[in-house]
């Protein structure tokens, strides 16, 4: 039974993951190397909460979240740790290395890794039976499917265990049967990556156009028709027909796309520099996730038919 619940590291994914775990009831203690990262997680906490009463998720939160300055503080007691640091090998084998006398030899410890194979991190840790992939998806306490990755080593029970606390939070946990590269929510995300890229770069379409396209064609209709059951409603004799010629003239390409490595080096990473493909201010961004939680807890409400 999980109960007590460390997250290590509170960039991107800790403080909304931290947030939704509360809201199952689950006490929480989240620990940062970064003194500045824990003051921002305060902020992000809020707003993640808030989101998650607009959801109505638990609205009492009869869990709590922690935040520590210290590792020890963090883990001890912990019947699950997080690690949720940057998808770095070493940085992620630091953290197991330290947390390792620090924690029973029973400790579930998950990774939220996006790709890099649990199998490989296994090698960094004690009893690395009880080692998993927890891959949450961004923002994190909004999307309610989490990937649940075993590796060579992990034991069965920890894989049962793991799904069992997912679905006790109300949320979905998917199982991958095989550690692969990228797991799978990124392998299929990476996949069409490659091919609007490779169409905005040969000039068949423009970045604006091509997010309509996607957004309201696809992603509109996969929200609720999964991809195998598209194949079902489409007809495999059509997917046959139009996959014979099409997948010959897909992009292919083994490397990363030149439009990608132009931005890196003019120095335009998107929303984190200020611009990438569009252009952000300071006031636009904070609009921007404002207005996208809304619409995806918009969206969730209605899926959940509570609208
Ligand atoms: N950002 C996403 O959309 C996303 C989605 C799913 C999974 N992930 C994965 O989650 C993990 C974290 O990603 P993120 O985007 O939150 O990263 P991030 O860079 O935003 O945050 C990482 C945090 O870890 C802290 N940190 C670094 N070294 C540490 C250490 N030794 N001990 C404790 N804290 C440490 C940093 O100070 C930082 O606050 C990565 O493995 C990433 O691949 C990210």
């Amino acid at each position: 039974m999980i109960r007590r619940v460390a997250i290590i590291g509170l960039g991107t994914m800790g403080p909304g993951m931290a947030a939704r775990l509360a809201r199952g009831g689950i006490e929480v203690a989240a620990y940062d190397i970064a003194p500045d990262a824990i003051e921002r997680a305060r902020a992000m906490l809020a707003a993640a909460d808030s989101v998650l009463d607009n959801l109505e998720i638990a609205s009492e939160r009869t869990g709590s979240v922690r935040l520590t300055d210290k590792l020890e503080d963090a883990v001890a007691d912990a019947d699950l740790v997080i690690e949720n640091v940057p998808e770095k090998e070493e940085i992620k084998a630091d953290v197991y290395r330290k947390i390792e006398g620090l924690i029973s030899p029973d400790t579930i410890v998950a990774s939220d890794t996006s790709g890099i194979p649990i199998t490989k991190l296994q090698a960094h840790i004690s009893n690395p039976a009880r080692m998993v992939g927890m891959h949450w998806s961004n923002p994190p306490h909004i999307i309610p499917m989490i990937e649940v990755i075993s590796g060579e080593q992990t034991a069965p029970e920890t894989i049962d265990t793991i799904r069992d606390f997912i679905r006790s939070l109300g949320l979905l946990p998917v199982l991958l049967k095989k550690d692969v590269p990228g797991f799978v929510e990124n392998r299929v995300l990476y996949a069409l990556l490659r091919e609007v890229v490779d169409l905005v770069e040969r000039g068949v379409i423009e970045p604006e156009d091509i997010d309509t396209c996607v957004s309201w064609g696809i992603g509109y209709k996969l929200a609720v028709v999964g991809p195998m059951a598209l194949l079902d409603m489409a007809g495999m004799d059509i997917y046959h027909s139009v996959s014979s010629f099409l997948n010959a003239d897909l992009c292919d390409r083994k490397d990363v796309a030149p439009l990608v490595r132009d931005q890196i080096a003019a120095g335009k990473l998107g929303i984190k520099s200020g611009g990438g493909v569009y252009s952000y201010s300071p006031e636009s961004i904070a609009e921007l996730q404002r207005e996208r939680a809304r619409k995806l807890v918009a969206i969730r409400r209605i899926l959940e038919g509570k609208d």
